[in-house]
């Protein structure tokens, strides 16, 4: 039997482990990943979130490590997202129609993707579920990620449920901080803001703010590793985050067909690196977007150059800049480049990117077919006179 794993007296991790997963909508996921569901025995025997649907049955084992399903009276579902609110329907079935506690849009999408009339109990921040010896408090925390989410908070416990905020996605046996390699939680809570928060900073301050009066001694978010020794460092870390709060770092993001746009990136890249720039030279054919974000959330410079190819882009830089638009990330520094035959649409539609991010533009770079030496030369010490 799956074992439940204790957070403290009568809190536990009943969640399931994704070994395998590589792909969460687009993201490299190549730790894979937890779905965290948590268990509280009080009065009312609560169920905070479920699983993703393949996971039912590592859950209700760890469930039933600790007691029967059947016995749920409470399910507290942070967010409507099916990789959380899965197992709902079964659970549900199970426990004999428990109460559903969840924020007003999250009884909307639940609705909307199960099509039931479950006992919903709407609730707003502030409001608390009193569970028997606990009273959780509910922060309303709208779009991070989606509409419906929220987190709770038991000031008995003083455990924060912190649903995605704070989550990475690793896959793991050990469930908390103090017994996994801290940089590579780190690694992963980064790549996952850049890649699920990023667009909704000023949600996240907003919700740091709506749970900066508790007194937090664990952040038990709904993917990965649980927060324990290292809460105050990831709330610190998510505050800078959320503040687009940069390093003196560049990105030179490219993809190159006949080898120029390459060569005027490598010139960019000696460029930053006589002035100092800590600089990274990222080929798109090599690397994921989901790992070049991660590097984009803490970088100030930020250089996309590709070619021309039949009046657009190629199709590696085109599919980053639709990803990277949507992520939206805010107050950079921006440079387009990239060598063209007869129309340099490439630089237009890059910079039309890097301008719907609101970004400083610096002057763009584009060069017909081939750059010579000159050119490359000249290029390197205008970069060290523009930065
Ligand atoms: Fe992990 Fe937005 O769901």
């Amino acid at each position: 039997m799956m074992k439940a794993v204790r957070l403290k007296d009568d809190i536990y991790w009943v969640g399931g482990i994704d070994w395998n997963i590589r792909n969460f909508h687009g993201y490299l996921t190549q730790r894979g990943s937890t779905y965290n569901a948590y268990l509280i025995i009080d009065e009312k025997i609560t169920l905070i979130d479920t699983v993703k649907y393949y996971l039912k049955n590592e859950m209700l084992e760890r469930i039933s490590d600790v007691i029967n399903p059947s016995k749920i009276d409470y399910v507290v579902s942070n967010h409507v997202e099916m990789d959380h609110s899965g197992c709902l329907p079964d659970i549900i079935e199970r426990a004999k129609n428990p109460k559903i506690f969840t924020s007003p849009n999250g009884e909307k999408g639940l609705k909307l993707h199960y099509k039931k009339d479950w006992d919903f109990n709407v609730v707003k921040s502030g409001d608390r579920i009193n569970t028997g010896k606990r009273d959780l408090e509910i922060v309303l925390t709208p779009m991070v990620h989606w509409p419906d989410n929220m987190v709770v908070y038991s000031s008995e416990d003083k455990i924060l449920f912190s649903n995605d905020a704070f989550g990475q996605h690793i896959a793991a046996s050990e469930r908390f901080d103090s017994e996994y390699h801290y940089d590579i939680i780190i690694e992963e809570a980064k790549k996952y803001y850049a890649n699920i928060a990023l667009p909704y900073s000023n949600q996240v301050k907003k919700a740091l703010e709506g749970v900066s009066g508790f007194d937090i001694e664990m952040i038990a978010p709904s993917h990965g590793i649980i927060w324990k020794e290292r809460t105050k460092e990831i709330i610190k870390k998510y505050q800078e985050w959320s503040s687009n709060e940069t390093g003196n770092v560049a990105l030179i993001v490219y993809d190159t067909m006949w080898e120029s746009t390459e060569k005027i990136a490598l010139a960019i890249y000696k460029g930053f690196q006589n002035k100092g720039v800590r600089v990274k030279l990222i080929s798109l054919r090599n690397s994921h977007i989901s790992d070049i974000m991660a590097d984009m959330l803490t970088a100030k410079y930020i250089c996309i150059g590709s070619p021309t190819l039949n009046m657009n882009l190629l199709p590696t830089v085109a599919g980053f800049l639709s990803y990277f638009k949507g992520l939206a990330p805010k107050n950079r520094i921006g440079l387009a480049f990239g060598s063209y035959g007869w129309a340099p649409k490439n630089i237009e539609y890059i910079e039309e990117a890097l301008i719907s991010c609101e970004f400083e533009i610096l002057e763009s770079i584009k060069v017909q077919y081939i750059p010579d030496d000159a050119f490359l030369m000249n290029l390197t010490e205008k970069i060290e006179k523009i930065i």
